[in-house]
């Protein structure tokens, strides 16, 4: 029977064969932001694997508050609830982890090829497609829940393309020149991610690290990284196990950034 891409409980449920990831579903035509929803329900208690879908969101957000804008019914908006046995500085992996699932399953699902941009973006052509915020709270140095939140601009046909993101964003239908389902890709990303979180929690990083690495369009790229009072030049070179970028500066030396101080990368 033909799916409805329609972002309800059922429609995700019908064929979705994971163990843990949308264990629990739930969904919102309209919400503030599915990070701060599932938020509130870790807080509450949720289990691992619960998550949270909407068709729009009034208060979208990203990296460092930054909007993230969506129209109604065309993205996947999507956050994830994560109880990882790691400790808060492992924390960026989780990121990385899930740009590759939703690199491989754009690839899958669409035949597109979407790159990696350090630390949270994929793009296509240097325009942004989606986006990752990993927002984490911790009781010490481990980490109690990681709220892992996945935007994807699936079905935005250029006539509808907001004119604040026009310029660099981009959407896997205009990409492709049809619709895509959002339903099967938001499958997909489950899928992909249960596989590579549990491996990760398994301590099998090494072939993790070796995707980041090939899906990034990051490394082996010149870039300007923007700190809050300090901007460095250089050729990006290697991740570190625990996702920070490291650069090999005009200078010479090799230069180690984490995602959290950076306000801006630019390739150049
Ligand atoms: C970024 O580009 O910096 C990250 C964007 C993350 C957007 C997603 S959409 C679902 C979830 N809810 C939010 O408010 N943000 C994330």
């Amino acid at each position: 029977m033909e799916k409805l891409d329609l972002m309800v409980s059922d429609e995700i449920k019908n064929g979705l064969d994971t163990n843990i990831l949308g264990n629990r579903i739930y969904c919102y035509s309209k919400t503030s932001s599915t990070n701060d929803i599932a938020t509130k329900l870790a807080q509450d208690g949720a289990s691992e694997g619960t998550i949270v879908v909407a068709e729009n969101q009034t208060k979208g957000r990203g990296r460092r508050e930054r909007r993230w804008i969506a129209p109604m019914g065309t993205s996947i908006l999507m956050s994830i609830i994560l109880r990882p046995q790691i400790n808060i500085t492992e924390a960026s992996i989780l990121t990385l982890m899930a740009a590759s699932a939703v690199a491989v399953s754009i690839k899958y699902v669409t035949g597109i090829t979407a790159k990696i941009k350090w630390p949270n973006d994929l793009v296509i052509d240097k325009k942004k497609v989606s986006g990752i915020l990993t927002e984490a709270r911790t009781q010490g140095k481990k980490i109690s829940y990681v709220v892992l939140g996945i935007g994807v601009t699936v079905n935005i046909p250029e006539n509808r393309f907001p004119d604040e993101i026009r310029d660099f964003a981009t959407s896997l239908s205009m990409e492709k020149g049809e619709t895509v389902s959002r339903i099967i890709l938001l499958q997909e990303i489950l899928r992909q991610l249960e596989r590579r979180y549990l491996s990760l929690m398994n301590r099998e990083n090494y072939e993790l690290m070796q995707e980041w690495k090939n899906l990034s369009s990051t490394i082996g790229s010149r870039v300007k990284v923007v700190l809050p009072k300090r901007i460095f030049h250089g050729l990006a070179v290697d991740f570190d196990q625990t996702g920070a970028l490291l650069v090999r500066l005009d200078e010479n030396q090799v230069k180690r950034f984490t995602a959290e101080r950076v306000m801006h990368l630019y390739h150049i």
